[in-house]
């Protein structure tokens, strides 16, 4: 079956990553793109070889040459649209955060349920190829027993005109709802659930109403301890420092960066009594935004499972919200298994 993509929101993300990703995926095409200003979405049509172009969700939905969505709106629509598209019969690829809470996370999983459509989350870390070897390796016992972790996931971004980011009604917060979320969902593929967390979310830097700089202390289910940090006060003139991973375990380490490589390129050292063993990707390996649509094109065939879940977001965002209930109360929160 050919997955003939509508973008919702074709904008900055879907310019540089999805859209290229559709067209280099086989069995992918893209059929329509929309956003408020028909004149840019027309554009973006051309530029990206789709069909049509709409002014709005509701006129792509009816589209029927469309049969799946990427919802690369920013978060605070991404539930209705995701909703929208489920009760048209349309199959999900959702961009992070998944939604504004965990309470429209259920709901849109359960408007997939109901029309029988898959719902697939945007965690692209999970395809990158290092990252996988680091599961692997994990599994296979290479550092021993895991028991700390840290990931940094951090740049400066003072509030600018044009960047929804600051403004809470459309980004749900600060910089763990922007960069914070891919380090948790990171952590939770490679090391497991998430079972308490304490955190702090202030605003430091910038006259914002949301926070700037945000640190979570995570205490996995497996009882690794783990701290996230995601700020957006912090320079970043050396990329190998503010966007990396690091797992450590009774029998040695792993370090590996940038997390956000969308060519899988970078650095994977693995230190044990051994020695160091190097595992790099050069740039131009393999592309997690199109390993991500092959598999969700297997999904929605039927031939295979859904690489990831709306649970798997929803998880994620639970660990958000739990993490500004800690920053609020200055207290260690638990998680429910499932979130509650
Ligand atoms: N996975 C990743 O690495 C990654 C990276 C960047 C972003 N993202 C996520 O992808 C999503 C989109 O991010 P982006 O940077 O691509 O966003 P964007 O370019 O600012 O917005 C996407 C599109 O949505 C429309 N839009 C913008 N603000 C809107 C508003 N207030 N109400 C309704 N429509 C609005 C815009 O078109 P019109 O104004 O013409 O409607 C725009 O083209 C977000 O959820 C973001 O967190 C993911």
């Amino acid at each position: 079956m050919t997955v003939r993509w509508g973008i919702l929101g074709a904008g900055k993300i879907a310019e540089s990553q999805m859209a290229p990703a559709i067209a280099a995926a086989p069995g992918h095409e893209l059929a329509a793109v929309s956003r408020r200003d028909l004149g840019a979405a027309e554009l973006f049509a051309k530029r990206h070889g789709a069909r049509r172009a709409y002014d709005s969700v509701e006129a792509l939905l009816e589209d029927d040459r469309v049969n799946a969505v990427y919802v690369a709106t920013p978060p605070h629509l991404h539930a209705r649209e995701t909703v929208l598209a489920a009760e048209a019969g349309k199959h999900a690829l959702v961009e992070k955060p998944m939604a504004m809470t965990t309470a429209e996370a259920r709901e849109m999983i359960e408007a997939c349920r109901a029309n029988g459509v898959v719902l697939t989350i945007c965690h692209y870390q999970r395809f990158n190829a290092r990252h996988q070897r680091i599961k692997s390796l994990l599994e296979e016992g290479a550092i021993g027993q895991v028991t700390a972790a840290r990931i940094n996931f951090s740049d400066r971004f003072p509030p600018q005109a044009g960047f929804w980011h600051h403004d809470p009604e459309i980004s749900g917060g600060g910089p763990m709802m922007d960069l914070g979320i891919h380090c948790i969902d990171l952590l939770r593929y490679l090391c497991g659930r998430v079972e308490t967390v304490a955190a702090l979310a202030e605003t430091l830097v910038d006259s914002s109403p949301v926070d700037d700089t945000a640190t979570l202390l995570l205490r996995m289910a497996n009882g690794a301890q783990a701290v996230v940090t995601s700020h957006w006060t912090t320079a970043n003139h050396q990329p190998e420092r503010m966007n990396r991973l690091e797992i450590c375990g009774t029998e040695g380490s792993i370090r590996a960066a940038p997390i956000s490589a969308k060519d899988s390129a970078g650095t994977l050292l693995v230190s044990t009594a051994d020695g160091i063993r190097d595992y790099g990707v050069e740039p131009g390996g393999p592309r997690p935004h199109v390993a991500l649509l092959e598999a969700f094109g297997q999904a929605v065939s039927g031939r295979g499972p859904n690489p990831i879940p709306g649970e798997e977001g929803l998880a994620g965002l639970a660990v958000v919200e739990a993490a500004y209930r800690s920053a609020r109360s200055g207290q260690f929160v638990a998680l429910q298994d499932p979130p509650d």
